[in-house]
């Protein structure tokens, strides 16, 4: 979500057809204002995919990468992910749609509940949030160009769609993100914002897990891509550590290159009863009610 326009650092250009005009704009504009007065509604941020703007080379675009990947993950990727790419129909011949009979949300809905919705771009952090915690996932709809399959440092369909949702379909990450959601809503204490986007980023996009004795992939950071993938589970300058949350929440990121340290998950259940019990202690120091899914 969002692009980089005055310091662009990939190659060619990203088909903007998908996402200019009033529809666009007026959603763009709502997410920016979101959580201001008079703006509560969500669904304001949602676009259409309007799926006649692809062109045949993003549809090649994502065939290619589709490939790469899939010839690599079978073997390498958690069987959580795998399991979800299949129950979602997540398939090489196109784009995916996210509406209607052959879309992912169309296999997704009964299995969880989660939805992925077509955005203009960038969310606030809020904004995000607050889609999450209705179990929808912001969904960017345009894809890299062909210049740029390698390395995109910006979400794009391949990134949300191939990389996120198949996780989606399983009800235990189901639950955590969508507690996730509601207790970042929760907070507007800077420092747990910051150890709330350090576990997402350490999880969500760039999470490892432990699965018959293997490590193996799940964040969407190293599904999606093609280089970070092999490096995260082969490189000697990766400190792969067990996941634990609080050594987590304190481990600070940067986002240009790949990762020197990645946490190794267990299992699912561990990051929910992690997450739940993030939730808690948000919740005592708020004094809310509780948000568990
Ligand atoms: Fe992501």
């Amino acid at each position: 979500m969002g692009m980089t326009e005055g310091d662009k650092k990939y190659s060619g250009s990203l088909n903007h057809a998908m996402i200019d005009g009033p529809e666009g704009h007026a959603a763009q504009e709502y997410a920016n204002h979101f959580g201001e007065p008079g703006r509560d509604d969500i669904t304001k941020v949602y676009i259409r995919q309007r799926y006649d703007g692809y062109t045949a080379e993003n549809q090649q675009s994502w065939q290619t990468l589709y490939d790469r990947q899939m010839a690599y993950l079978p073997e390498h990727a958690s069987e959580v992910y795998l399991r979800g790419a299949r129950a979602i129909n997540l398939v090489r011949d196109h784009i995916p749609y996210l509406e209607g009979p052959k879309s992912v949300n169309h296999f997704l809905a009964p299995l969880t509940g989660w939805q992925s919705r077509a955005v203009p771009g960038y969310l606030p952090a809020k904004a995000f949030f607050a889609c999450l915690a209705r179990r929808e996932f912001p969904t960017t709809v345009v894809i890299r160009p062909k210049e740029s399959l390698d390395y995109l440092p910006e979400p794009d369909i391949f990134h949300d769609i191939f990389g996120h949702v198949p996780l989606h379909a399983d009800p235990v990450f189901a639950d955590f993100l969508q507690t996730y959601g509601k207790a970042a809503l929760l907070t507007d204490d800077p420092y747990h914002t910051e150890r709330l986007a350090r576990l997402f980023w350490f999880t969500v996009e760039f999470g490892l897990i432990r699965e018959g004795g293997k490590v193996k992939l799940y964040g969407s950071g190293l599904i999606s891509s093609p280089g970070e993938s092999k490096h995260a589970l082969t490189s000697d300058k990766v400190d792969r550590r067990p996941f634990d949350l609080d050594t987590v929440c304190d481990t600070g990121f940067e986002i240009d290159h790949y990762q020197p340290i990645l946490y190794v998950l267990e299992s699912f259940e561990q990051l929910r009863d992690a997450m739940n019990s993030y939730a808690t202690r948000l919740i005592d120091s708020a004094g809310k009610t509780a948000v568990h899914a």
